[in-house]
C-alpha cells in the first residue's frame, strides 16, 4: 500500500527513485511523485496522477540533478488521486518535502490547529497536515531532526515516512510507526524503501525500522534513533533476493509468471521439510512451539482475503487430520469482538506480505491475550515475520502481481506440512494414509506442470465468458475456500462479479440467480463428494445455467453434465485445493486480459493493505 523510495549517496538521484517507484507499483499506482534536492540546494518537485510512467513522461529529468530525493506511489486513502493529492508534500514556503504512507488519524485537529497559525492547505490529504507540522515545529526549533521528532509525538495512527528539508539539504529522515520503512546501506550511499524491491539492486544490507524509530541518514552514514531521542545500535541484515525473481522474465504479466512458477514454489515450499524415507514432517521455524501445537485446545487462524481463504482450507485439515477444533478469522474484524482467547490456543497468522495492518493487529491481539502465535508468510524479514513468537516461511519467491497466486498454494502447502507434523506426533493420522500423501506429495509438481501445459484449454473458456457479467464458483469440503478463492480472482481482475458458495448452499438463495446467462464453475474432483456435487450440477442444468466443470482426469461421466470441463490430476484430499485453484487462476487470468483489463495492477487495488 503506497510505496516510499529515497536516494542519498553520490549518484545521482533521479535514476534510483525513478527506478524504484517501478519496482513498488505493485504497492499503490493512483499517482506517483519525486523531489530532489538539487546541486544548488533548491528542491525541485514533480508529482502527479497516474502511473510512474505517466510521471516520468511529463516532465524534464535535467531539472532535477542531485544526489538527495524522495519518490512515492500512492494507493490513495484521504483524497481523491489527483496531482495535488500526490506526494511528496510540502509547505507553504517549500521548506519540508515529505512521502508518508499510513493514516494520520487526528490529522483533523493537527490541521485546525496549524490553520490558526496561519497555515494553509492545498490539498485533502492528512499527509500534507503531517508535512506542515513538521515545517511548524521547524519554525520553533530551527531544527529539522527535532522538528520531525516533535511533529511524531503530537501524530496518532500510521506512518512510514521519508522527508527531506531545503534548509538542512544533507539528510533524509525517515521514520516508522506501523507501516513497513527500511534502507539499503551500500558504499557511500543509502537507499530508503517500503520494500526491499527497491533496495536489492544496489546493496543487500538491509536496515529494518521498528516501530517508533527514525533514522537521520547522511551521505556519511546513518543515527538510528527512538522518536524520544534514545540511540539504537543495529546491525545490518543480509537479504537474500535475487533481482531476476522481481522481474517478468518474458512473461506478458506478473501473474501470469506467477502462475506458471508453480511447481517450483510449491516445492520450494516442502523442500528440506519432509524425510521421504523415514516420513517424519519437521519445520523448523516452528520447533520453539512445538509442545504448544501439540497440546493446544484450540486452533485459530487469521489474515485477510486469500490468506483467509487459505486458512479456511487450514481449517478443513487441521480438523481433520490433527483432531483439534480449528477457528478461522477474518484478521479485520478479529480484534473488535473481544475475541476469548486463552494460553492454550495458537493463532496463525497467513500474510503473503507479512505486512497486511489488519493481520498484524490481530496477531498483536492474540499475543496480548497469551496465545501463542505462529506466522504463515512469504516475505522473509517482514513485520508480522518478525513479531510472531515462531512461524514457517512459505518461500514462494517475490510475488508482484496484485492477484496473489502462487503465494496462495505454497499457504496451502504449508498448512498441510504444519497439520502433517501435528498429526504424526500426536498420533491421528494412520501411517498408509501418511504414506500415500508423502507419494502424492512428490508428484504434485509435475502434476501442476501438467495442469500449465492445459492453458490452451482455459484461455478456450474464458474466450466463451468473457462477456459475463455474474458468475457462481461452487465447492464442497476442501475445495469450498478453492470456490471463494476463485471468485475472488476473478473479480479482482477482471471487474466481473463472481461469488464462490459451499455447492449445497446454492439451493438456499443463490439458486435464484441461474439462468442461461449464468456461468458456473463447480468444482468437482472424484472424492467423497463427488456424487454430492453431481446433483448440484443437475440442479443448475435444470435451470439453464451453464456449467463449467472442474472435474479429474478420466472423469468422462461428467460430460453428460457440463457445457465446458477442466481437467485436473487427481492427487490427495489434501492437496486437491492446490491443483484445483491453478486452472481458476489461468481463467480470470484470460478473461481479464481478453477484456483488456491490467491484471498485474488492477483498479482500487494494492499488494498489501498497510492501512486499517
Ligand atoms: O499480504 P497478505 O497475504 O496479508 O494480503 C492479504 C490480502 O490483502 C490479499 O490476499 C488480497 O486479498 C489479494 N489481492 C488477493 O489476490
Amino acid at each position: 500500500m503506497c510505496g516510499i523510495v529515497g536516494y542519498i549517496g553520490k549518484r545521482n538521484s533521479l535514476p534510483v527513485l525513478l527506478e524504484g517507484l517501478k519496482r513498488l507499483e505493485y504497492r499503490g499506482y493512483d499517482s506517483a511523485g519525486v523531489a530532489v534536492i538539487n546541486s544548488d540546494s533548491d528542491i525541485i518537485f514533480f508529482k502527479k496522477a497516474g502511473k510512474v510512467k505517466e510521471l516520468e513522461s511529463e516532465f524534464n529529468k535535467d531539472l532535477l540533478n542531485g544526489n538527495v530525493g524522495i519518490g512515492h506511489t500512492r494507493w490513495a486513502t484521504h483524497g481523491e488521486p489527483n496531482d495535488t493529492n500526490a506526494h511528496p508534500h510540502f509547505d507553504e514556503g517549500r521548506n519540508i518535502f515529505l512521502v508518508h504512507n499510513g493514516i494520520i488519524e487526528n490529522y483533523l485537529s493537527i490541521k485546525k490547529k496549524l490553520s490558526l497559525e496561519g497555515f494553509s492547505f492545498t490539498s485533502d490529504t492528512d499527509s500534507e497536515i503531517l508535512t506542515n507540522l513538521v515545517e511548524y515545529h521547524f519554525r520553533h526549533k530551527n531544527d529539522f531532526e527535532v522538528a520531525v521528532r516533535m511533529a511524531l509525538t503530537e501524530v496518532e495512527g500510521t506512518y512510514g515516512i521519508a522527508c527531506i528539508c531545503k534548509a538542512e539539504p544533507d539528510k533524509i529522515i525517515v521514520a516508522r510507526m506501523g507501516s513497513p520503512l527500511m534502507f539499503g546501506v551500500g558504499i557511500d550511499e543509502t537507499i530508503i524503501s517500503s520494500d526491499a524491491a527497491a533496495i536489492v539492486n544496489y546493496t543487500k544490507n538491509v536496515i529494518y525500522l521498528e516501530d517508533g524509530e527514525f533514522a537521520v541518514i547522511r551521505k556519511g552514514g546513518f543515527q538510528l534513533k527512538t522518536i524520544k531521542d534514545e540511540h539504537i545500535m543495529r546491525e545490518a541484515q543480509r537479504i537474500e533476493y535475487d533481482l531476476a525473481e522481481i522481474e517478468k522474465g518474458g512473461f506478458e504479466h506478473f501473474m501470469l509468471k506467477e502462475i506458471c512458477e508453480q511447481p517450483e514454489s510449491i516445492q520450494n515450499t516442502y523442500r528440506g521439510r519432509i524425510n521421504f524415507d523415514t516420513g517424519l514432517v519437521k519445520l523448523g521455524g516452528l520447533e520453539t512451539v512445538k509442545d504448544k501445537l501439540l497440546s493446544a485446545k484450540r486452533f485459530i487462524i487469521t489474515g485477510c482475503g486469500t490468506a483467509w481463504h487459505a486458512g479456511l482450507v487450514g481449517e478443513y485439515m487441521l480438523e481433520r487430520y490433527c483432531r483439534v477444533p480449528t477457528e478461522v478469522e477474518y484478521a479485520s474484524e478479529f480484534r473488535y469482538r473481544q475475541p476469548i482467547i486463552n494460553s492454550d490456543d495458537v493463532v496463525f497468522v497467513i500474510s503473503q506480505s507479512g505486512e497486511t495492518a489488519d493481520s498484524l493487529a490481530a496477531m498483536k491481539e492474540a499475543k496480548r491475550l497469551g496465545a501463542t502465535t505462529v506466522g504463515i508468510v512469504n516475505v522473509v524479514g517482514s513485520t508480522i515475520a518478525r513479531e510472531v513468537d515462531a512461524g514457517t516461511y512459505i518461500h514462494a519467491g517475490p510475488e508482484i502481481g496484485v492477484a496473489s497466486t502462487k503465494a496462495f498454494t505454497s499457504q496451502l502447502m504449508s498448512l498441510a506440512l504444519i497439520t502433517l507434523m501435528i498429526a504424526q506426533n500426536k498420533g491421528t493420522i494412520k501411517e498408509r494414509e501418511l504414506d500415500e500423501m508423502l507419494r502424492e506429495l512428490k508428484m504434485l509438481p509435475d502434476k501442476i506442470r501438467q495442469i500449465i501445459e492445459k492453458h490452451k484449454e482455459y484461455e478456450f473458456v474464458a474466450e466463451e465468458f468473457k462477456d459475463s457479467r455474474n458468475f457462481l464458483y461452487l465447492g464442497r469440503g476442501f475445495n469450498f475456500p478453492v470456490a471463494l478463492e476463485g471468485a475472488l480472482k476473478l473479480k479482482e481482475i477482471s471487474y466481473i462479479h463472481a461469488e464462490g458458495y459451499p455447492a449445497a448452499e446454492m439451493k438456499h438463495g443463490p439458486i435464484a440467480l441461474i439462468d442461461e446467462n449464468m456461468p458456473v464453475v463447480f468444482i468437482a474432483p472424484k472424492d467423497s463428494t463427488y456424487d454430492k456435487i453431481i446433483s448440484n450440477i443437475e440442479e443448475i442444468k435444470a435451470r439453464k445455467g451453464k456449467i463449467i466443470a472442474l472435474a479429474n482426469d478420466g472423469d468422462e461421466d461428467i460430460k453428460r453434465y457440463s457445457d465446458y470441463i477442466i481437467h485436473v490430476p487427481r492427487t490427495a484430499p489434501i492437496f486437491a485445493p492446490i491443483l484445483n485453484s491453478i486452472p481458476l487462476q489461468f481463467l480470470s487470468y484470460f478473461i481479464a486480459t481478453a477484456r483488456g483489463c491490467n491484471v498485474d495492477q488492477p483498479r482500487n487495488l494494492a499488494k498489501s493493505v498497510t492501512v486499517e
